[in-house]
């Protein structure tokens, strides 16, 4: 259908010669995606791009955009065929009110939001009709635009035998290439951990996981470890192993370090993630309705180390280390039992009550290890529990921290994403609960475990902290999208990949 419109499309005047089926480029199928802004009362109100477009043809856009129907509401597009010899079909899309600006009601900068939004649409719509090739509008903000088509576009779909267009976007009608580049750049980390997580389970592995990270780093600033089973155990990780124990799949602890600061000495800031590659729950198996969704429970891990990957793609100058403690959370005769007490790397002892309360025991010995580098910060991001998602959803991701510095510094990042955090409460309340065990130091659970479950996993966490600017980021809620953000597609999210990268490339200024 896409390609009898194209066919018929070409056959116009105008296109004979320059789409002749011996022209080489026959396959570049060109379009173009170009915004609009809401107008008070008559007509529209053109980017420069678009204006630029418009009077290269006369006028002919804006008369079109006239008769075509009202004007152009935010998140609404129109399409228009043959109207430029060199873009058959160009995508025309309404970027709400021009100057929106940041928003203190919804903590986000609404004009870069708009503009993803539509520059995504846009794109969709040119992909359906099998165009390979978009030029697009920077509407004002080529970073965001960027960032628009490049995750607009994204879709997981390698292991199908029908896939979507592959589209090749390009900045159009603007000089901000520098911008457009950092776009590219920051939706392309978001799409690795998009992968990572969407991907199956029996894919995705903790050793496919190393090994696909390993393929990303281009960087010769970075450094993989790749730690084994014996190392884990040798650095006496009992809570980590505990989980990792029920499992055929031996367990991974992935290390990164990324040497971007030029004071080489400069202590790090430290990105710690959950990376549990399939979590059914243990012997406290999970209901099985839904449990496919618990391949993306290596969210923390699979933005973590995207976000070092994409601080060294964009040469930060900050000093970086990833952690992933990588395994398996299975039912076996090996397994770890409802009551049993394991060790955790500082002497702890912890009850694990609930084998499916995992992530915090991996993390507690990932964050006994990130203290050996004496980091300036630490930051763990682990999709924790579905508390979590009962408490925000994916509006926010849940921000608990003992620092009001690093709290500002992570939400100021996140008004520019559009990737959004909301401050959560580590009150000793909390702490009570997890401290009162039978058997041990800790129990994995809280004593009344229906209740603030997300906080008091995050005080669980905190018996492994001593430095003062931590942060434990709970992403269970925002770990996949339906249709909430409307430049995802239904899927994993990756989020908050691009946040954790302003954050860093704000610390990076910042030294
Ligand atoms: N991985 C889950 C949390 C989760 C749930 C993430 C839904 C994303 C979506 C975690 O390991 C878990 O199972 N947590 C338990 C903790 C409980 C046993 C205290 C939970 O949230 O139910
Ligand atoms: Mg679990
Ligand atoms: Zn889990």
């Amino acid at each position: 259908m896409a390609m009898l419109l194209f066919r018929r499309i070409l056959s116009g005047r105008n296109y004979c010669r320059r789409f002749s089926t011996s022209h080489p480029d026959f396959n570049d199928r060109k379009g173009l995606v170009l915004g609009v802004f809401e107008k008070e009362g008559e007509g529209h109100h053109l980017t420069e791009a678009a204006e630029g477009f418009d009077q290269s043809i006369c006028g002919k856009l804006s008369e079109l955009l006239e008769i075509s129907g009202p004007s152009l509401k935010k998140g609404k597009s129109r399409l228009f065929y043959g109207l430029h010899e060199d873009f058959p079909c160009v995508a025309v899309v309404g970027l709400g009110k021009a100057n929106a600006g940041v928003c203190g009601a919804e903590n986000w900068d609404t004009s870069k939001e708009n503009i993803r939004a539509a520059v995504s649409s846009g794109c969709r719509l040119l992909q359906d009709l099998e165009v390979n090739h978009v030029e697009v509008d920077g509407c004002g903000d080529a970073q965001s635009a960027a960032e628009g088509a490049v995750l607009g576009l994204f879709s997981y779909d390698q292991l199908k035998t029908k896939k979507k267009t592959k589209v090749i976007t390009q900045l159009h009608g603007s000089t901000d290439s520098t911008g457009w580049a950092k776009g590219v750049v920051y939706a392309e980390g978001q799409n690795l951990a998009r992968l990572l997580m969407e991907a199956p389970a029996n894919h995705i592995t903790p050793t496919a996981f190393a090994n696909i990270i390993e393929e990303k780093i281009s960087n010769a600033q970075v450094t993989i470890y790749k730690r084994s089973k014996r190392w884990i155990e040798q650095q006496q990780m009992g809570a980590f192993l505990s989980v990792a124990r029920g499992s055929e799949e031996p367990p991974l602890f992935l290390e990164l370090h990324y040497n971007g600061s030029p004071d080489s000495t400069q202590p790090p800031l430290l990105l710690v993630g959950k990376g549990v590659t399939f979590d059914s729950g243990g012997i406290s198996l999970k209901p099985s309705a839904s449990m496919d969704a618990m391949r993306a429970d290596m969210g923390g891990a699979a933005t973590v180390c995207a976000s070092v990957v994409t601080a060294a793609a964009l040469e930060l100058p900050v000093n970086l280390i990833g952690l992933a403690p990588l395994c398996e959370n299975m039912p076996s005769g090996k397994a770890t039992k409802p009551g049993d007490v394991v060790k955790a790397k500082n002497g702890k002892t912890v009850q694990v009550d609930n084998t499916d309360a995992e992530g915090r025991l991996i993390l507690a010995d990932a964050l006994c290890y990130g203290h050996t580098f004496n980091p300036r910060a630490v930051v763990n991001v682990a999709t924790l529990t579905g508390a979590m998602d009962v408490a925000l959803g994916s509006a926010a991701t849940g921000v608990f921290t003992n620092s009001d510095w690093l709290w500002e510094q992570l939400h100021k990042a996140s008004v520019v994403t559009g990737d959004r955090v909301w401050r959560m409460p580590l009150f000793q309340h909390y702490t009570k609960q997890v401290t009162d065990s039978q058997l041990a130091d800790l129990n994995n659970i809280g004593k009344y475990s229906k209740s603030g479950g997300a906080c008091t996993a995050a005080a669980f966490l905190r018996e492994f902290v001593t430095l003062p600017h931590w942060a434990h980021l709970d992403i269970a809620g925002v770990m996949s999208n339906k249709d909430e953000v409307p430049y995802l597609r239904k899927g994993m999210s990756g989020r908050p990949t691009r946040t954790l990268v302003e954050f860093a490339a704000g610390l990076a200024k910042s030294c």
